[in-house]
């Protein structure tokens, strides 16, 4: 074998050790070394990512010239590229053609699976399962680093109470007690325990901060909240990834207090480093350093150095640190001090990877086949999408559906592959995926299936146009709208039972997916009527990414089985749980709302000096005149072919000191016709504390499988961290007082016990 051994390794021992290191860092002596040969020039060139386009571009810029810009040493990583050999070209040109040989880093954005595509996440969320979580996303990494990328640009844990924001697709949803569960087995199934094994790639939290409050749900958008409300509800689940050890942090586009967190000193600096101890880097969102000059911070040097100074150690694509960090340190603007520190920071990444010791490691041209797509990967894949189902209605028990019945399978969205992987799934292949149509032959193959469209995705032709970037999601058919619905009624003459697969396509929700009105597209809406008027019962298969509007429909004759945007094995999974091979278990990690009037919504709600009246209307209390304050659809809520009783809820003690745990437990009996898994949820109502509190706050979950007539006791344990909040001075702590706790299968579970805290 050649010796492919970076140029820096060789200087190495003449170089002197045990240089002044910032802060906390631990110093690496190879790092130290390294950073000692370093020019200035060097050290920027580190800070620079890049990407040569052909992925998806979010911003308006491509990098160009990016063979030259590495041979010059001027770019620290790619992301956008992936495939072994060329990504040994890439790192043979870093190595071999720079005057130190820094290999690069290998980005992606890998948010739900790699080439085997998984549920999108806010439908994975929906399974409640830590396990299968992780699992998912060691596939991902497996799957990611055969394909030669070693840093992955996910997990996204920005809490989300506004469906109207697309983006509420990519994440765990609104709480952060089960946004920070999510985001840590995240972290552990990218990076394992050990970040050299090739299997693993850095996983990078994002995006700090609050990304998920913009102003009215539209997309990049403003966000302003007080400190009390950032530190309880939006940053626990950032704070669990970096506690669980994420190597990286992406910044976000939006502001926080005024200022682009991009270019956020309290936020990079003062909270993530010296109140987190987050030693890892930080790189900012696409273009978001450039983004700050429309944000009115000034030009492109003013904006790159104050990012640089507060915090961020990254530049993705703008080269604004390329371009004017060398004058800014010319001018005193930035130290050198502070770019050795971001050049270290990624230095360090690299050197954790083991890319000093061998760059070419995540080159293995015969791990792709050996890693990618296997059937292990794509069994995972099923399983994860059947249990990210979640069943809203079974009118007159039509589900499970037997598997010799005659079904009119209807829909835009029966027969479309396009639109089975779901938003932010740029490295899967759509064509790969099983359709609904295909997966109902596949488990029924005596079911008897006549298919129709029956509709188009949504009539509006300006519509389909923005959502159509990526691909075709949402065609017109040439047909009428008329000579559609007329095949669908026609298919369902002779059928058992009809089932509609309806709802949002792929790029209907996701990034710079925002919507004003979120119910079902009208041409659909209208199939659905017109599918209900038959008489035959009607099950709705409802895709989207996100909290749909679904008033009229859940007030309609139908079953309606939740399925989000499955991944690659949709259609099989669809087709196990409306035939009853697997039993749906999902339950809602977002809450519905009635309609858009009522967002912001989500269970943890506080009181309000003048609660609404829980029956007659009074006037001058807390409520809307024209709708109940009560969502459509509760947060935790999902139904099952089973009914689960909860009996004898009991706690440990009905006193506690401070830091103690304590246990509650309660019988769960399986009281139906079916075997099934129950989401045994608890949540807790602190009764009196110094800041109003939420009346009702997620703490606590098990998944208990159970066999018909079966009980099981479960038993909880809060821990004393999870009575605590941060209170105004942002101490976190748990105040002496009366709780409440309620359990039960959804956020509005009325067994209630109570305890003291002392
Ligand atoms: C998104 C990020 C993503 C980045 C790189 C941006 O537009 O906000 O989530 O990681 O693009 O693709």
């Amino acid at each position: 074998m050649k010796n492919t051994l970076p140029k820096f390794l060789l200087v190495l021992a003449i170089a002197s050790f045990g240089s002044a290191v910032a802060q906390k860092q631990q110093a690496i002596p190879e790092v130290e070394a390294l950073l000692k040969k370093m020019t200035l020039e060097e050290k920027i060139g580190q800070l620079n990512l890049l990407t040569p386009g052909g992925g998806v571009a979010t911003g308006s810029v491509v990098s160009k010239n990016v063979e030259e810009k590495i041979k010059a040493g001027n770019v620290g990583g790619l992301f956008g590229v992936s495939g072994p050999d060329k990504i040994r070209q890439a790192q043979e040109i870093a190595v071999k053609k720079t005057r130190l040989g820094i290999p690069l880093l290998i980005g992606s954005d890998i948010i739900h699976g790699y080439k085997t595509t998984f549920p999108t996440p806010l439908g994975l969320s929906s399974s409640w399962d830590m396990n299968l979580i992780e699992q998912t996303a060691q596939i991902a990494a497996k799957e990611a680093t055969a394909d030669g990328i070693n840093w992955n640009f996910s997990p996204m844990v920005d809490i989300a109470r506004d469906p109207r924001w697309g983006r509420i697709a990519e994440g765990a949803g609104e709480d952060p007690y089960l946004g920070s569960q999510v985001a840590k087995a995240m972290v552990r199934g990218y990076q394992q325990k050990d970040l050299t094994n090739e299997a693993t790639m850095i996983a990078t939290v994002k995006h700090f901060a609050l990304y998920g409050a913009s102003e009215g749900g539209r997309d990049y958008n403003t966000t302003d909240m007080s400190r009390v409300r950032m530190f309880n509800e939006y940053l626990p689940p950032y704070k669990a990834a970096i506690d669980a050890g994420a190597e990286s942090v992406m910044s976000s586009f939006n502001d926080v207090d005024g200022v682009p967190a991009s270019g956020n000193k309290w936020l990079l600096t003062d909270l993530l480093r010296d109140k987190w101890g987050f030693e890892g880097f930080v790189v900012s969102d696409y273009t978001s350093v450039n983004e700050m000059i429309a944000h009115g911070m000034g030009d492109l040097q003013a904006v790159s150095a104050l990012s640089i100074n507060a915090g961020l150690d990254m530049d993705m694509v703008g080269e604004g640190f390329l371009t004017t960090l060398k004058k800014s340190v010319d001018e005193g603007k930035v130290s050198e001090e502070t770019i050795t520190q971001a050049c270290r920071r990624i230095l360090v990444a690299k050197y954790k990877l083991g890319l000093f010791k061998d760059p070419y490691k995540y080159s293995d041209s015969k791990r792709p086949k050996r890693d990618i797509l296997t059937d292990a990967n794509k069994k995972l894949a099923r399983e994860a999408a059947r249990k990210s189902f979640v069943l809203f209605k079974n009118e007159n028990n039509t589900l499970p559906l037997s598997k010799t019945a005659k079904i009119a399978l209807v829909g835009p969205l029966a027969d479309s592959k396009n639109n089975m992987l779901g938003t932010w799934a740029p490295t899967g292949d759509p064509q790969l995926s099983v359709s609904i149509l295909e997966g109902l032959k596949n488990v029924a193959p005596n079911a008897r299936i006549t298919y129709a469209k029956g509709a188009n995705i949504s009539n509006d032709t300006s519509f389909a146009k923005k959502v159509n970037v990526f691909g075709p999601r949402l065609e017109i058919s040439e047909e009428s709208a008329e000579a559609l619905l007329a095949e669908a009624l026609k298919a369902a003459e002779n059928a058992d039972v009809i089932v509609a697969v309806v709802g949002e396509a792929s790029e209907m929700s996701g990034e710079a997916a925002s919507r004003t009105d979120i119910s079902i597209p009208e041409s659909q809406k209208v199939l659905i009527r017109e599918l209900t008027k038959t008489g035959k019962p009607v099950v709705l298969a409802l895709m989207s990414g996100r909290p749909l509007v679904i008033m009229e429909e859940l007030d309609l004759p139908v079953s309606i089985l939740q399925i989000w945007h499955p991944g690659i094995e949709a259609g099989n999974a669809v087709a196990d749980v409306l035939f009853g091979d697997y039993n749906p278990s999902g339950k809602l990690t977002a809450t519905w709302p009635r309609n858009v009037g009522q967002i912001p919504i989500y269970h943890s709600e506080k009181n309000t000096g003048r609660p609404a009246p829980s029956e007659a209307f009074e006037k001058f209390k807390s409520q809307y005149l024209d709708a109940p304050n009560a969502p459509l659809l509760a947060f935790g809520f999902g139904m099952s072919y089973t009914t689960f009783d909860y009996k004898n809820l009991q706690v440990s003690k009905k006193e506690i000191a401070q830091g103690e745990a304590i246990e509650v437990s309660v019988d769960v009996t399986n009281t139906g016709a079916y075997d099934g898994t129950e989401i045994v949820q608890l949540y807790l109502h602190d009764v009196v504390r110094s800041l109003t509190p939420p009346m009702r706050t997620l703490k606590g979950f098990e998944n208990v499988f159970l066999k018909k007539g079966e009980t099981k006791t479960v038993v909880l344990t809060l821990q004393a961290d999870d009575l605590k909040f941060y209170n105004g001075s942002l101490d976190f702590v748990a105040e002496a007082g009366d709780f409440e706790i309620f359990v039960g299968g959804d956020s509005n579970a009325s067994l209630k016990e109570t305890f003291t805290l002392n």
